[in-house]
């Protein structure tokens, strides 16, 4: 499918999505959040797609933030419904997706960027990366879900701090507190992002998906997460994927996916 604002490529297993706005240092206004709505659910059906890199165009930015010149004219009612389908259509959705996701985040990832980095399942970032929400210099909270998930990934003190301050970190800092999980130079960030989806290919798909939806439940209000360990855990035995993987151990040789 062909995109205004992202480019969407499936090779050899992994779903490459780039938001493509190098100009607006891929803000993301309304077109991109329903476009990148469309191309994560149609990574997330395809049983071909085993992990999904999520990067930005260009060397500049990952995502300079939500389009502040789209919503810098709403009301109260167009306020929260810009968090709540926002959420709905792209942060909630990609944390939920049965297939990994890696932010590859090349530069600037800033407000709603950074919401859409913690979003996905694991982080990694080029050295000359910078990382933030700074909205409010701008009069507003983050509303992409980041003042929930920058607490949980780096803890509440420090998200606090970040938030208040509308400071940036250095891809070494967010490295330090534990915001991303590796940094590297520029040109080795999608090399180093296909080589983690090339480990993540090795693995049973649907062993994944339950263990994605098991560390999630961990995280979500009112769900005891050992009891979806107990139950997502369970329900791989009897598969035809747990048969192979299983089988494969006691056969002495790799299986197959
Ligand atoms: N929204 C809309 N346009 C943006 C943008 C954003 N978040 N960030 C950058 N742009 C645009 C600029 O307006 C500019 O466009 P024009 O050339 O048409 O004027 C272009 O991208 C290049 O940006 P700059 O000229 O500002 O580039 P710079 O190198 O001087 O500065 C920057 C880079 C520090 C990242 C600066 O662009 C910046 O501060 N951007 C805004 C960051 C921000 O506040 N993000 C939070 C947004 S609010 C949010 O995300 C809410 C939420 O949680 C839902």
């Amino acid at each position: 499918m062909s995109y205004k604002n992202i480019l969407s490529d499936n090779k050899d297993g992994i779903c490459y999505i780039t938001i493509n706005r190098p100009k607006q240092l891929n803000a993301l206004n309304s077109t991109t959040i329903a476009e990148l709505n469309k191309a994560i659910t149609e990574a997330d059906n395809d049983n071909s797609a085993r992990c999904i890199i999520l990067t930005g165009a260009d060397t500049k930015a990952f995502v300079a933030g939500a389009d502040i010149k789209e919503f810098a004219t709403f009301n109260i009612e167009q306020g929260e419904s810009l968090a709540r389908q926002g959420q709905k259509l792209l942060f909630n959705l990609l944390e939920n997706a049965s297939t990994p996701s890696i932010a590859a985040i090349n530069g600037f990832a800033l407000g709603g960027g950074l919401e859409l980095a913690m979003a996905c399942h694991m982080r990694i970032a080029s050295d000359n990366a910078k990382m933030g929400l700074p909205e409010v210099s701008l009069g507003v909270i983050p509303g992409y879900g980041g003042t929930q998930r920058l607490a949980s990934l780096v803890g509440k003190g420090k998200a606090m701090e970040m938030i208040t301050t509308a400071g940036m970190l250095s891809a070494t800092e967010a490295k330090e507190w534990g915001l991303v999980n590796h940094v590297c130079c520029q040109e080795e960030l999608i090399p180093l992002a296909e080589k983690l989806a090339s480990k993540i290919k090795r693995n049973s798909p649907m062993a994944i998906a339950k263990a994605i939806k098991s560390i999630n439940a961990g995280f979500t209000d009112g769900v005891n997460g050992f009891e979806v360990e107990i139950s997502e855990f369970g329900s791989c035995f009897e598969t035809l994927e747990f048969i192979e993987g299983t089988t494969a151990f006691i056969e002495k040789r790799k299986a197959k996916f």
